[in-house]
């Protein structure tokens, strides 16, 4: 349970950098939907929540020392999300968005696991 939790919160630490960038790029494409913007931002906001949510449980269930905060995959695509080549710019949102999807997945069933067993006691397979 506790390897768990550090995993969300490994993959949710990586994604609160690349995600603060995201928004600015967004709102930045051309033609962009206020719906876009809207969800950008949404984002943004959860993945925090998510992050604080995982730390307090964690900071509740550990004794000894917990997740190195410090320690999760850096990202490295700002200059590329910054490019002045428009189609470098697209393409680095568009892979975002495509990870993001992915390791949402990955943590929505982390958390499925985490609550079958905390709360239904592994009952619920
Ligand atoms: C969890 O504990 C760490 C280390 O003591 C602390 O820095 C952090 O603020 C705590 N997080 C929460 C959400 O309580
Ligand atoms: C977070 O994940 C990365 C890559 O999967 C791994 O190298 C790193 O050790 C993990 N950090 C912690 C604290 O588990």
């Amino acid at each position: 349970t506790v390897d768990l939790l550090k995993a969300i919160l490994n993959v949710t630490y990586a994604w609160e950098e690349p995600v603060k960038h995201l928004l600015p790029a967004v709102t930045a494409l051309p033609g962009v939907s206020e719906n876009m913007m809207k969800r950008a931002v949404d984002v943004k906001g959860k993945i925090h929540i998510l992050a604080e949510g995982i730390e307090t449980i964690l900071n509740r269930t550990e004794t000894e020392p917990g997740f190195d905060g410090n320690d999760y995959p850096a990202w490295t695509g700002l200059e590329d999300l910054k490019s002045s080549d428009e189609d470098t710019r697209l393409f680095t949102i568009y892979n975002l968005c495509r990870c993001l999807r992915r390791d949402t997945h990955k943590v929505d069933s982390y958390l499925k696991v985490l609550r079958c067993r905390v709360v239904f006691k592994n009952e619920c397979f």
